[in-house]
């Protein structure tokens, strides 16, 4: 069924279909005879940073932005959506095209550049969520006019203001398409990040974790320092990985990946890649949550991923090419393994 829809979605635009997609979605769910396909599965349960999880599956950041289809995406059996990246206010994003499918590599590029409606709105939309028992996570950012100097002050925004809508969050520095964004990364600017917000959340009467997502595209060294933080921050963790500006390996030819220009690639050209980076966290982090996101295009990438020290692991790319079959492939294939 998803195959058939996919062709007919395929022959659009990139983010015409995925708006497309997004209608067809509510309208199904709205239908009297739809509901929940996924069964539940108290093998597949499991409870980490103190939150309970139908199951390890996640859905990546980018994909619900604004959070508006938080109890659609739970019914296909997700156990934990990402909301955002959210920024204090709305803004537009890049200008389109800014989505591009590598359909020879299962991959995609994308510069949208944190286009969302802004941290009010998603909050709105978390207060409208029936689905009481799907974990929920705000992936925070800052907005593109606000320069670096001055980003705590977004990310505390979106932090406070997230709070009591969301069960963890993700501090985001690793977007390639923020300008200067991924600068954020860097020892000081990142110790200095994380601990103002780490002391806002232990001031709170409900301290929420906190996980750092990272870019694919750090060296060892760099990842030694992000170790380094995370521990010295007391965070709960680490979400590896975002998309990676690196085109190395493609079967794309080169002038159509030269054509689409700049942006983070993701899906089957991240496997591995995101692989080794989980291998090598998980021996610096042994008692922290690392989540597991990069070219999860299959069941079996999903067990390996957990094999490498995932605690829990999270699609997109994966989910745009194989749809729902493969949240209901990994269950299976982890019911049995
Ligand atoms: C179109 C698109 C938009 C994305 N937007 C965000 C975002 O806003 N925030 C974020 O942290 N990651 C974002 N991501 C990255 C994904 O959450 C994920 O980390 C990355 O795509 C790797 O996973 P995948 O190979 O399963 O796609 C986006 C990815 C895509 C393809």
């Amino acid at each position: 069924m998803y195959k058939l829809w996919r062709s007919f979605l395929f022959l659009l635009d990139a983010e015409k279909a995925h708006k497309l997609s997004f209608k067809v979605l509510k309208f199904w769910f709205s239908l009297p005879f739809t509901g929940s396909s996924a069964k539940l599965d108290s093998k597949l349960r499991l409870s980490k940073m103190g939150l309970d999880f139908a199951n390890p599956i996640g859905l990546a950041a980018g994909f619900d932005k604004n959070g508006t289809h938080i109890d659609e995406f739970a019914n296909f059996g997700f156990g934990f959506i990402e909301v955002g990246t959210v920024t204090p206010k709305p803004q537009a994003g890049n200008p389109k095209p800014r989505l591009f499918r590598l359909i020879e590599d299962e991959g995609i590029i994308n510069r949208m550049g944190f286009n969302n409606e802004g941290v009010d709105a998603l909050i709105s939309s978390l207060k409208k969520v029936k689905n009481k028992s799907v974990v929920i996570g705000g992936n925070i950012g800052k907005n593109k006019v606000t320069p670096n100097e001055k980003a705590v002050e977004d990310y505390k925004i979106c932090f406070e203001k997230l709070h009591p809508y969301v069960h963890y969050f993700v501090v985001n520095v690793s977007s390639p398409n923020t300008p200067n964004l991924r600068e954020l990364q860097e020892k000081e600017p990142l110790k200095a990040l994380l601990s103002t917000l780490q002391e806002m959340n232990v001031k709170t009467s409900t301290p929420k974790p906190i996980l750092l997502k990272i870019a694919p595209d750090l060296t060892n060294e760099q990842l030694d320092d992000i170790i380094e933080i995370v521990l010295e921050t007391n965070i709960e963790g680490v979400i590896a990985n975002n998309t990676t500006i690196s085109r190395d390996g493609l079967k794309t030819n080169l002038s159509t990946v030269e054509n689409i220009g700049a942006g983070g690639l993701s899906g089957a050209p991240l496997t591995e890649r995101s692989s080794q980076v989980m291998r090598y966290l998980r021996s610096g982090l042994k008692d922290k949550v690392i989540i597991g996101v990069g070219g999860i295009m299959t069941a079996k990438d999903a067990v390996q991923r957990l094999k490498d020290g995932a605690d829990l692991i999270q699609v997109y790319s994966g989910f745009v090419y194989k749809g729902p079959d493969l949240i209901k492939n990994i269950k299976e294939e982890l019911k049995n393994s």
